[in-house]
């Protein structure tokens, strides 16, 4: 029987709550299909770096290299250990060492899901760059504390980092409905925006079946509001596509529903799934987390594994709960009774 060895990192908050759920959806589906899933949690969280002093341990990045993949829940409990810490510390180093270049972040209405809006049509693939861009963490601090002090934080845009986010981006696009948009603020940022549209337009002529479009952030934010069924896939930069994200969440009817993949598409080293959604402190202890990101997620990891169909059952499981009015309201419904709900229309 093939078995994928899967390391967990459920982390902070909800993330436990949310990784537990979309593991014992994993297993259900992973016995019907006949593979096996091998899981090692590793405990790397906010609460270990108060034990330990580091978010994971030294040899954290060799230890995950050997997996199949990663499945991770959030990372962060800013009242205890600082964001700039933690994300530093672990999800950011993760990204950017195994090459996870493709954020990849889906925004479609699931069925019995209301979302904001009053479109229902909209299908859109999110494609965030996820290793350099405004994340580059290239920067410093003089003076701290004075009246002089200076802080720069530089963007880093590289040839070979846009052109492979940008072609991922055309290759999803030709493999959908063949629109790409391509997200920039070439207006206002001269260079490294500039840089990208003109990577954009250079592609654009090896893809002549993919009408591409480039917009400007501030124009793609309000066109996901208000046409967001105009939209295929979206290809920008690791900051914006952040941003956007989270609004593709909010269409999609809230957090709980995003899902994504960081994707490393030359397959050297580990891809990781996570939702969109962070630790939720404001919620952490309630027991009403959605576990629908999560469990999307899994379903996602199991696609870029190879079992399709076992990712396909996942979703049609999905599907059947939010039809039938489980999970569809923020707060509703107890993170068990959704897990439950999505559990019994696997069987
Ligand atoms: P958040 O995503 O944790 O929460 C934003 C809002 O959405 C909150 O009101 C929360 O209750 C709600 N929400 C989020 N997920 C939900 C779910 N599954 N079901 C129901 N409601 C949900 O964002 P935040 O509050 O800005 O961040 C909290 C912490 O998480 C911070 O430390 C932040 O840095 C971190 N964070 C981590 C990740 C990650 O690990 N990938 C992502 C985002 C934020
Ligand atoms: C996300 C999160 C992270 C990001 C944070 C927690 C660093 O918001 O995955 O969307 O900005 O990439
Ligand atoms: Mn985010």
């Amino acid at each position: 029987m093939k078995t994928y060895s899967i390391a967990l990192i459920p982390g902070d908050g909800i993330g436990k709550d949310v990784i537990s759920a979309a593991w014992q959806v994993l297993e259900k589906v992973a016995a019907t299909a006949g593979f096996g899933l091998q899981p090692t949690s590793f405990p790397w969280s906010c609460a270990y770096y108060k034990e330990t002093g580091a978010m994971m341990p030294v040899d954290g990045i060799e230890t995950l290299r050997g997996f199949d993949a990663i499945l991770l829940g959030a990372v962060g409990w800013p009242a205890e250990v600082p964001d700039s810490v933690s994300l530093h510390g672990l999800l950011l180093p993760i990204r950017k060492a195994f090459e996870q270049y493709a954020n990849i972040r889906p925004h479609r209405l699931l069925p019995g899901v209301e979302g904001p809006l009053k479109a229902r049509d909209f299908d859109i693939l999110c494609i965030r760059e996820n290793t350099e861009g405004e994340y580059s963490g290239a920067g410093g601090r003089v003076h701290q504390g004075t009246q002089n002090e200076v802080a720069v934080e530089t963007s880093i845009f590289t040839r070979t980092g846009v052109e492979r986010i940008l072609r991922f981006g055309f290759e999803q696009a030709r493999a959908r409905r063949g629109k790409l948009a391509s997200v920039t603020k070439s207006n206002a940022q001269k260079y490294s925006m500039v840089f990208w549209d003109e990577i954009t337009a250079r592609l654009a002529r090896e893809y002549p079946d993919v009408t591409v479009t480039s917009y400007h952030i501030d124009a793609m934010a309000a066109r996901m509001v208000m046409a967001p069924e105009s939209l295929d896939v979206i290809v920008a930069s690791n900051l914006f596509g952040d941003i956007l994200t989270d609004l593709g969440a909010a269409i999609q009817g809230g957090l709980g529903f995003a899902a994504s993949a960081n994707l490393n598409p030359d397959r050297n080293a580990p891809s990781m799934f996570e939702p969109v959604h962070g630790s939720a402190p404001d919620i952490a202890h309630l027991g009403i987390a959605n576990p629908i990101a999560a469990i999307w997620s899994g379903a996602m990891m199991l696609e870029h594994l190879g079992e399709k169909t076992a990712a396909d059952a996942i979703m049609r499981a999905i599907a059947a709960a939010t039809e039938s009015g489980i999970g569809t309201v923020p707060g509703k419904d107890k993170t068990d009774t959704i897990t439950h709900a999505v559990l019994n229309a696997l069987a």
